[in-house]
C-alpha cells in the first residue's frame, strides 16, 4: 500500500480536503494511506516559530531549515547518508517539495511516484524555504503549473490525488484510469448526459443515433481537435496513428441521415 506523509504548517488545509471523493473511498478501503504532520509539532520555542527573515536582507520569510529536518528524521529519512543500519538496507522515502522552481507535475511523474511504497510531500510556504532543505533533504522538487500558489498545501493536494487515483481499485475498475486524458496523451472528448434539450441547446445529434462505429470515430475526431487546439503541444505527429492524422484533417464526422 502506498503511504504518504504530508509535512505542513496548514495541516488542517490537508485533512479537510481528504474527506471527499475517491481519496476518501480509497483511505477507507486501505488502498493508501495518508498522514498529515503539522510542522510546527517540530520546533521547540514557546511561539512554534517555523520561519525566519532571510539572510542578505530582503522582504519576507524563510522557511527554517531545523524542524524539517526532524520531522523528515522522523518519517524515516536519516540525515545523514548512511543507508545501512544494523537491520540492513534502509528504504528511504522519496521526499518531494512542492516548489513553483521545481520541475512540472505531470501524469507521466505521476504514474511513476505511484508505484512507490512511500512518499513525504513537504509543503512549501512564505517567499521560501531554506535552499539547503532542497538541496540536503529532498529528493524531487515539483511545481504544479506556471503560477505561484500562497503555499504548497494546494499542490500537495494535487499530487495526492493524483496518485491516489492510479492505486488498483481506487476508480472502481483498474481500467478506468487508463482511459483518462494524459493517459494517452490526447484531451478527453465532449460528454453530455439527460436531458436531450436545456434551454434550447441540444446534445450532438451523433450521440443519439445509435451507431457506435460513427460515436466512437466522432469522439476521436473531438479529442484530436481539442488537443490540437489546446494543447498543441502534446500533439507530436510521430506518435499518432495514420489514421488519426488523417482523421484531424477530416471535417467533423455526421450521423447517418434519417429518412
Ligand atoms: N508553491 C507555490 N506555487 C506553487 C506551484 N505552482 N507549484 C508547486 N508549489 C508551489
Amino acid at each position: 500500500m502506498l503511504r504518504i506523509d504530508v509535512v505542513t504548517l496548514f495541516p488542517q488545509m490537508i485533512s479537510d480536503a481528504l474527506r471527499h471523493s475517491i481519496v476518501f473511498r480509497a483511505l477507507e478501503r486501505n488502498l493508501v494511506a495518508i498522514n498529515v504532520i503539522d510542522l510546527r509539532d517540530y520546533t521547540h520555542d514557546r511561539h512554534r516559530t517555523a520561519d525566519d527573515t532571510p539572510y542578505g536582507g530582503g522582504g519576507g520569510m524563510v522557511m527554517k531549515i531545523e524542524p524539517i529536518a526532524e520531522a523528515l528524521e522522523w518519517l524515516g529519512c536519516p540525515l545523514n547518508n548512511d543507508t545501512s543500519a544494523g537491520c540492513g538496507i534502509i528504504s528511504r522515502p522519496r521526499v518531494i517539495l512542492t516548489d513553483p522552481r521545481g520541475r512540472p507535475f505531470r501524469q507521466s511523474l505521476a504514474r511513476e511516484w505511484a508505484q512507490e511504497q512511500h512518499i513525504v510531500i513537504l509543503c512549501g510556504h512564505y517567499e521560501g524555504v531554506d535552499e539547503r532543505v532542497s538541496k540536503f533533504l529532498v529528493t524531487d522538487s515539483v511545481s504544479i503549473g506556471d503560477y505561484v500558489l500562497t503555499g504548497g498545501e494546494l499542490p500537495a493536494l494535487v499530487i495526492v490525488d493524483a496518485l491516489t487515483r492510479l492505486q488498483a481499485g481506487a476508480l472502481g475498475g483498474d481500467s478506468a484510469a487508463e482511459k483518462d486524458s494524459f493517459a494517452e496523451q490526447l484531451l478527453e472528448y465532449p460528454q453530455y448526459t439527460k436531458p436531450a434539450t436545456f434551454n434550447g441547446w441540444a446534445v450532438p445529434e451523433m450521440l443519439l443515433c445509435g451507431h457506435h462505429a460513427l460515436i466512437t470515430k466522432w469522439r476521436r475526431w473531438h479529442q484530436l481537435k481539442l488537443t490540437s487546439k489546446h494543447r498543441p503541444d502534446l500533439i507530436r505527429e510521430d506518435l499518432l496513428s495514420a489514421a488519426d492524422i488523417k482523421l484531424l484533417n477530416e471535417p467533423e464526422p455526421v450521423p447517418p441521415a434519417t429518412k
